[in-house]
C-alpha cells in the first residue's frame, strides 16, 4: 500500500499492511488477530508530523475515528473529539461555537489524536493549556487506558506518549477544557501587528482565529501543494551559561528567556545564518520564508530529507557549538 496520500511530506513509501480505523471497536478486533502480534506497528493520524525513511515492513493503522461532542456548564465546556477529526476543523467547530481556548492553534496540520504526542503549540499556547484527558488503547494488554494531564508529562513538543510510552498506545478521543469567557492570548508580536493592520480593537475568536490563519498561511508552505511536516527542529534550549559565550561572539542571534536560567534559540534563525534559508538541495530544501521548516519541492526520497537535515545540524553545531534536534518523528 502506497503511503504517500497519508503523509503530508508527500514521500514515496509503502506498507506491507494497512487498516483504517473507524471505531474504537476495530482495535479490540485487530486485536484478536494473532498476526497483530508478530508485524512492527506504526500509528498514523494526519501524517503530519513524520519523516517515513524507508518502507515500513508492518502493519501500519490509520485512524479515521469522527465525532465532536461538547458539554457546558456555567463558562466552561468540556469538548471531547475523536482521534481522526482533522484538527483545524475541530478548532473551526469551537471558533463557530464560541469555545475559547485553541483559537491561537489554528491551521495546524493534524490530527486530534497526534496533538498530544507532540504537545503541539504555537502564537503563545500549548495544547497542554487546554488538554483535559484522553483515551488510549494499549497495544500490549488490548485494553482502553485514560490519562490525566499529569500522566501525559508534558513539555516543550514532548508528552509520555514520545518519551517513556512512546510506540505503546494509539490515542482514540482526546478531550478539551474551554471556556465561554474568552481570554485571548496576544502575546505574540505578529499577532498584535496583524489585528492593528485590520483596524481590530476587540478581538473576536474567530479574528484571532483569521489573523493566525493568515500569519501561518504567509510564513508556512501549504502541505497540499508544497510537501513538509512544519518545523523539522525543535528550537534549541541551552543554559545562560552556554549562551554567554555564543551571544557575545553573535550579538544580534535571537533568543527567548525559558525559565529555570534557561535560554530558548531560534533553530530558524540559526539556520538561516548558515546559509540555508530558500536553498534547494535535490528534491528538497527549505523553506524561502522560514528557515526552519524542510519542503519536498516533488520527488524528494525520505532520505534524501534526512540528509539534508543532518547537513543542517552539522553546519548549525560547527557555526554556533549547538545541536537542533528533530522534531519530525524519523520512520525507518
Ligand atoms: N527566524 C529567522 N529565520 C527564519 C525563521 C525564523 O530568523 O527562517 C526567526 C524569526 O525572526 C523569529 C524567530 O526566528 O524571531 C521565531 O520564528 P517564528 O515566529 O516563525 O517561530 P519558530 O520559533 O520558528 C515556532 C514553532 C512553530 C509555531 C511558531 C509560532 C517550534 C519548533 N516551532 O516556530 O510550530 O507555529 O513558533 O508560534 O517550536 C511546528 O512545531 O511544526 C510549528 C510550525
Amino acid at each position: 500500500v502506497s503511503l504517500k496520500n497519508f503523509n503530508t511530506f508527500g514521500i514515496e513509501a509503502s506498507a506491507r499492511y494497512f487498516a483504517e480505523i473507524s471505531h474504537p471497536e476495530e482495535l479490540t478486533e485487530l486485536f484478536a488477530d494473532p498476526q497483530w502480534h508478530t508485524v512492527p506497528r506504526l500509528v498514523m493520524g494526519g501524517g503530519s508530523n513524520m519523516l517515513l525513511v524507508n518502507n515500513f515492513d508492518g502493519i501500519v493503522i490509520r485512524l479515521n475515528i469522527r465525532g465532536i461532542e461538547h458539554r457546558i456548564s456555567h463558562d466552561d465546556v468540556v469538548v471531547e473529539a475523536g482521534a481522526g477529526e482533522v484538527w483545524n476543523d475541530l478548532v473551526n467547530y469551537c471558533v463557530d461555537h464560541g469555545f475559547a481556548g485553541m483559537e491561537n492553534l489554528s491551521l495546524i496540520p493534524g490530527s486530534v489524536g497526534a496533538s498530544p504526542i507532540q504537545n503541539i503549540g504555537a502564537y503563545g499556547i500549548e495544547l497542554k493549556d487546554i488538554f483535559e484527558s484522553c483515551t488510549a488503547f494499549e497495544l500490549s494488554t488490548g485494553e482502553f487506558r485514560n490519562f490525566t494531564k499529569k500522566e501525559c508529562k508534558f513539555g516543550y513538543r514532548e508528552s509520555v506518549f514520545k518519551g517513556e510510552l512512546a510506540g505503546q498506545f494509539i490515542i482514540t478521543s482526546v478531550k478539551f477544557g474551554l471556556s465561554l469567557i474568552p481570554n485571548l492570548n496576544l502575546k505574540y508580536g505578529a499577532i498584535e501587528q496583524e489585528l492593528a493592520a485590520r483596524g481590530i480593537i476587540s478581538p473576536t475568536l474567530k479574528d484571532v482565529s483569521q489573523v493566525v490563519s493568515h500569519i501561518r498561511v504567509s510564513k508556512l508552505p501549504d502541505p497540499s501543494t508544497i510537501g513538509n511536516a512544519g518545523s523539522f527542529f525543535k528550537n534549541p534550549v541551552i543554559s545562560a551559561e552556554a549562551f554567554g559565550p555564543i551571544q557575545q561572539k553573535f550579538p544580534n542571534i535571537v533568543n527567548f528567556p525559558a525559565g529555570d536560567g534557561q535560554v530558548k534559540l531560534a533553530a530558524g534563525w540559526l539556520i538561516e545564518q548558515c546559509g540555508w534559508k530558500g536553498k534547494t538541495v535535490g528534491h528538497t530544501g527549505t523553506w524561502k520564508n522560514q528557515a526552519l521548516v524542510l519542503v519536498n519541492h516533488g520527488g524528494a526520497t525520505g532520505n534524501e530529507v534526512y540528509n539534508l537535515s543532518s547537513q543542517i545540524i552539522d553546519s548549525v553545531y560547527t557555526k554556533f557549538g549547538v545541536t537542533l534536534q528533530r522534531e519530525v518523528n524519523i520512520i525507518s
